[in-house]
């Protein structure tokens, strides 16, 4: 039985509180167009992620790391003129929020002035806590990201799971704690063991979104592309391919080029008296 009174209501910070107050999961995944976004939410996601992934995914970045806030935005705008039910949230991207919170405030209102969109992600836990307080002062939604988070990469030495240690398991649990106060309405868990991201969704009131994360987490997300296989080249165990749109996109290019090389196409029907 769905939480939503009416099949297109929108997706909202309310609606995330009543879904994990009755038990049911919340589904997002990445898009950072219009045209994506558009599927997703003739789908019926409940949330669209403009992921600073847009900076590997669509840019071609090894890391995060580069991608600006203004592509951000411009990724932003896209995905929110193609969404009638969903929530969109966007990624703040790195070198804009973390020690500095009056920038983190401003490059918040900017991603909801400039794109529309309805909440922003940070990653982090009490390092962040300064700048997570001004922009949930400012009425901005904020989403929290513990666990492996990319943005900090260099630091972290390698994308491998995170917290299996006691003492980052412990930090894990008193930054999820910490972000639910400072009044984040969700928090990301990402590659990290499954009963640790079972205690911490069973001690929050807010919902947790798991990503490699394990199947008690409140909702899961994956990387769109990703999980329609369009990447061959990235098969971590978390990862469930729906498609295999690499090999389906490939062969029919194959066969556009064979059509246009043997002059098949266009044939008569496609063309102009
Ligand atoms: O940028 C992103 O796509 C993310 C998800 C992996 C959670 O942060």
């Amino acid at each position: 039985m769905s939480v939503h009174a009416k099949p297109d209501d929108k997706i909202t910070t309310e609606t995330f509180r009543r879904m994990k107050e009755e038990g049911e999961k919340v589904s997002m995944l990445t898009a950072y167009d219009f045209t994506t976004a558009r599927i997703l939410d003739a789908a019926k996601i409940d949330a669209i992620l403009v992921g600073d992934s847009a900076s590997n995914v669509m840019a071609g970045h090894q890391t995060t790391l580069p991608v600006t806030l203004e592509q951000m935005i411009y990724h932003a705008q896209g995905v929110v003129r193609g969404v009638d039910r969903a929530m969109v949230i966007v990624d703040l991207p790195f070198g804009y929020y973390r020690s500095d919170p009056k920038k983190a405030l401003d490059s918040a209102v900017r991603i909801m002035k400039e794109s529309g969109a309805h909440a922003v992600k940070l990653e982090g836990g009490v390092e962040i806590k300064e700048s997570v307080v001004r922009i949930v002062n400012a009425g901005i939604p904020v989403m929290g990201h513990l666990g492996l988070t990319p943005q900090s990469i260099y630091q972290l030495g390698s994308y491998k799971l995170r917290a299996k240690e006691e003492s980052e398991a412990q930090k894990l649990k008193s930054d999820a704690l910490l972000l639910e106060s400072l009044g984040c309405f969700s928090i990301v868990l990402e590659k990290i063991p499954t009963l640790l991201a079972k205690e911490v969704s069973g001690v929050l009131s807010i919902p947790t979104i798991g990503i490699g994360a394990g199947v008690y987490c409140d909702g899961q997300v994956l990387v769109y592309q990703d999980m329609v296989g369009m990447n061959k080249d990235f098969s971590p165990k978390f990862l469930r391919r729906y498609l295999n749109l690499y090999t389906e996109i490939t062969s029919a290019v194959e066969q556009y080029v064979e059509d246009v090389k043997n002059l098949r196409f266009p044939n008569e029907s496609e063309s102009y008296g």
